[in-house]
């Protein structure tokens, strides 16, 4: 599929209204300036205000935009947030749930202050953003779509990876098919997905092991995924006509053994 072919797939989400969550850095900051690029208008979320409030003016599209700070540890900033959509724009189509980190550690010796961060936004608020934006989805037989970003942490445990992360990119993974399943017993026209990357070049690894050094030796080993990758992942989900619904995306960097 070409760029120019992606672009016209897109075309009848032009003005429809996408929610990206961490859209602060990395792949979500990616996702939210090419749904501006492509038409949509776009709400997005993080705790870090300075570096989402400004994406509108960069995609040359401000009024097409939203930003508000939300830590999504805490499910009234959720909700805030998804009220402050709806009151300004009357509901979603898409949901990005994207927002994610991780914590380099042994499970043995881990601060379970950690784990709790994880399952908090990996696993807990990805399900409540879900049920906040499916009670604004598909009104009037619309159609939706949901991407969850999950991890190929996900789909096996590597050796030496934390168990608590992919822990909680397993979950993604359960709760992807049930909310797909219920989205089928009640006949919604809401479909759902998951892309599943591999290694991808974003501030992820300096949080995940606590220094930009951490960060470089991850990245330097071989060349990951890049950011944009995966754009093209929802730009592939998305371009779909409403009777494909794509449901697992799982994209390695070629060089990237496990
Ligand atoms: N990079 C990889 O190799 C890789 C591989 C597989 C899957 N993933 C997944 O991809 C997703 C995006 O990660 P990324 O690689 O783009 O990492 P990133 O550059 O570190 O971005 C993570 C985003 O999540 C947001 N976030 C974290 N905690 C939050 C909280 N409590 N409330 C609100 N937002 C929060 C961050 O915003 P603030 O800090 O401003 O709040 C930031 O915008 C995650 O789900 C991650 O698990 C990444």
């Amino acid at each position: 599929m070409s760029m120019d072919q992606g672009r016209s797939m897109m075309d009848r989400w032009r003005g429809r209204v996408a929610v990206v969550t961490g859209a602060s850095s990395g792949i979500g900051r990616a996702v939210a300036l090419d749904l501006l690029k492509a038409g949509m208008r776009v709400a997005v979320c993080a705790r870090r205000l300075e570096l989402i409030e400004n994406l509108g003016f960069e995609a040359g599209v401000p009024d097409a935009f939203m930003a508000k700070a939300a830590d999504l540890r805490v499910e009234s900033e959720i909700g805030g947030f998804f009220d402050a959509v709806k009151s300004h724009w009357q509901g979603v189509h898409v949901l990005v749930n994207n927002a994610g980190l991780g914590f380099e550690g042994e499970l043995s010796t881990q601060n379970p202050g950690e784990w709790r961060q994880m399952l908090d936004v990996n696993v807990l608020a990805l399900g409540i953003c879900t049920q906040q934006a499916l009670s604004q989805m598909g009104g009037h037989g619309e159609e939706g779509q949901v991407i969850n970003i999950g991890s190929m942490s996900g789909q096996r445990v590597p050796a030496g990876s934390n168990g608590m992360y992919c822990a909680t990119k397993f979950a993604v993974r359960a709760l992807t098919e049930s909310f797909r399943q219920e989205l089928h017993a009640a006949n919604r026209p809401v479909r759902i997905c998951e892309i599943s990357p591999g290694l991808v070049e974003t501030g992820f690894a300096a949080h995940y092991g606590g220094s930009e050094d951490a960060a470089e030796k991850t990245y330097g080993a071989f060349k990951c995924l890049q950011s944009e990758d995966i754009v093209d992942a929802v730009r592939y989900v998305l371009g779909q006509p409403t009777h494909v619904q794509v449901h697992d995306v799982l994209i390695r960097p070629t060089g990237q053994a496990s």
